[in-house]
């Protein structure tokens, strides 16, 4: 049974990237996909390292039937050569892993890549901002997650 990978990618690993690593997560297990498709988030910056998600990101994708699990992490080289997939949340995001290494194995794209001229095209950090932000985050991975994982799964 061949499986799959995907990297969700923001700047701090605490709000947008935490997100898709959950509602993708969810997707997955609710396809009974677990063990073909493996899901992990990843920041371009260390400095949130070992942290949980925002409490305001939990509590707003909690309350849509998310959770979420993860704990910061700074991306590595290596992920760009071990995952399939890494979906990066906004333009600055996709710029810096590109920097990391400019010929990854792994396709690279944008999240709003799989949304439709209506979206724009970065997810907006919510980390400054009031409650609305992080309930667009959810919104817009919410509306790219199923694109994302029919593209993991043809067919
Ligand atoms: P994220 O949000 O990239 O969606 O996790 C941010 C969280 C923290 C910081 C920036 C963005 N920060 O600078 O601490």
């Amino acid at each position: 049974m061949s499986s799959k990978s995907v990297l969700f990618v923001c700047l701090g690993n605490i709000c947008r990237s935490p997100t898709g690593e959950g509602v993708m997560q969810h997707l997955v297990d609710q396809a009974d996909l677990a063990d073909q498709i493996k899901v992990d988030s990843a920041g371009t910056i260390g400095y949130h390292a070992g942290h949980p998600a925002d409490q305001r990101m939990q509590a707003a994708a909690e309350k849509r039937g998310f959770e979420l699990r993860s704990r910061s992490r700074k991306i590595v080289e290596r992920d760009l050569q071990k995952f399939d997939l890494v979906i990066a949340m906004d333009r600055e995001n996709l710029s810096d892993i590109l920097t990391i290494d400019p010929q990854p194995t792994a396709s690279v794209k944008l999240l709003s890549s799989y949304l439709g001229e209506d979206w724009p095209s970065d997810v907006p950090d919510p980390y400054y901002g009031g409650e609305e932000g992080f309930e667009y985050v959810l919104d817009m991975i919410q509306a790219a997650c199923p694109h994302i994982l029919e593209e993991l799964v043809p067919g």
